[in-house]
């Protein structure tokens, strides 16, 4: 046997990756991964991540709500607690989705999950095979699409428009599969205040999408995570709720309500759909402390209150990022207004040279996503879409204090990356 060469770790490293770590690359570390926000230094205003202020952080309450659970259920919360997750916020859950999405739910018809990326890689993992097809939205949240793709799956992509998915296009992608003789199995989509572009999908196109899914047998997930930060008039039906879970797994997520920290989000699904993934899980289930003490904090209506808040403080944040929009860059980018969620899109005028764009931000002391992050899947085979002029600016993080200099900022970069040399 050959012996294990001196440079064992370099070796390792080129030769001896698994197909499914060939396949992702180097870790993500695009808009809302943590390492967009500089921490020392003379730190940009930051539109990049899209998380939560950190004014709403419930820092109190769940330190308040980690010593009763302590206290009160001691070594219950300190021993392992189940790959499911602990019943009492499975219970919550159902409790609180009810009437939301208008279905009978159950613990039963939850699991609790490492956020909703885990609970996204959990579904994959049981339902996809090497060279399976999937259909994603472009652009999209490219955490999701890399671990989509590491199922070694094809993965194909479907433009959004101004009212989401756009469900024509999806109709001709399965057309297109089935002439070549294969099946769409499953399609991932953010109905809700999409990431990036902040878009929500239709009530007639849900409508429309369910049929077409139900008709071609194509599974969805629905990937909820920003649905309960709304700004208007109430979302439509979840596609959960329009089938009444019938081919659909809806997975949330814990991150944009209360905090990215947890770690904690969830599949929704048939309680047989439930426990097929509960066999692919191998982690051993999440802390019962800390879903105890989730459970704890959330229960009394402290997190429907919370939620109101939040909101509050959002779409205030969203009205002031608009405002400075409008006062400062309507020359040179166009944007719809988001109805809930954490992101405005913009798209950018002609005029806007992107790889200036971005050198002149950075001079300026803005950070923002940039377009080509995002369509990760591709550009979804509309040719009017071009990555490089789209920009994201997430306005959930940013102290409210700073977004209208963070805005204006950003004018100055425009300005800049317009001018013709
Ligand atoms: C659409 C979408 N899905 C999933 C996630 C993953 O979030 P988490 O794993 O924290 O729930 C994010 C995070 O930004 C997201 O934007």
């Amino acid at each position: 046997l050959p012996e294990r060469a001196a440079n064992w770790e370099e070796e390792l490293l080129t030769q001896g990756l698994s197909r499914r770590a060939l396949r992702v690359g180097v870790a993500y570390a695009g808009p809302g991964s943590g390492n967009d926000i500089q921490r020392s230094g003379t730190p940009p205003i930051a539109f990049t991540g899209g998380i939560p202020d950190p004014i709403t952080l419930p820092i109190e309450e769940l330190a308040a709500a980690s010593e009763t659970v302590l206290r009160r259920e001691g070594a219950l919360a300190l021993e392992y607690g189940g790959a499911q997750g602990f019943a009492g916020l499975r219970d919550w859950l159902a409790g609180h989705w009810t009437p939301i999405d208008r279905t009978p739910l159950t613990g039963a018809n939850f699991s609790l999950t490492v956020g909703s990326a885990h609970a996204l890689e959990n579904v994959c993992e049981t339902l996809l095979d090497e060279d399976d097809l999937v259909l994603v939205e472009s652009p999209s949240f490219p955490g999701s699409i890399r671990a989509i793709r590491s199922m070694g799956c094809r993965v194909e992509a479907v433009y959004v428009d101004q009212d989401g998915l756009n469900v024509d296009a999806f109709e001709e992608r399965l057309r297109a599969a089935e002439r070549e003789g294969r099946r769409v199995k499953l399609l991932y989509t953010i109905p809700n205040y999409h990431n990036p572009t902040g878009t929500t999908l239709s009530l007639e196109r849900r409508h429309r999408l369910l049929d077409l899914c139900e008709r071609h047998n194509v599974l969805i997930i629905e990937d909820d995570a920003y649905g309960e930060i709304g700004f208007e008039a109430a979302l439509p039906q979840s596609l959960y709720s329009l089938a009444a879970g019938r081919g659909v797994v809806k997975i949330g997520t814990f991150s944009k309500t209360i905090a990215t920290g947890l770690r904690t989000g969830w599949i929704q699904a048939a309680p047989a759909l439930i426990n097929a993934t509960l066999a692919t899980r191998f982690d051993m289930g999440l802390s019962p402390f800390l879903l105890r003490t989730i459970a704890e904090y959330a229960s009394g209506g402290r997190f429907e209150a919370h939620v109101e808040d939040i909101c509050a403080l959002y779409r205030r944040k969203r009205g002031i990022m608009l405002d400075g929009l409008r006062e400062r860059c309507s020359q040179l980018a166009s944007w719809q207004e988001p109805q809930g969620g954490f992101f405005l899109w913009l798209e950018l005028a002609d005029a806007v040279d992107y790889a200036r764009l971005r050198l002149y931000a950075e001079e300026e002391g803005v950070a923002f996503g940039g377009g080509p992050g995002f369509f990760a899947a591709g550009d979804a085979g509309n040719g009017a879409i071009e990555p490089s002029r789209f920009v994201r600016l997430a306005f959930s993080y940013t102290a409210e204090a700073e977004i209208t200099e963070g805005v204006r900022r950003l004018a100055r970069a425009l300005e800049r990356a317009a001018q013709s040399e």
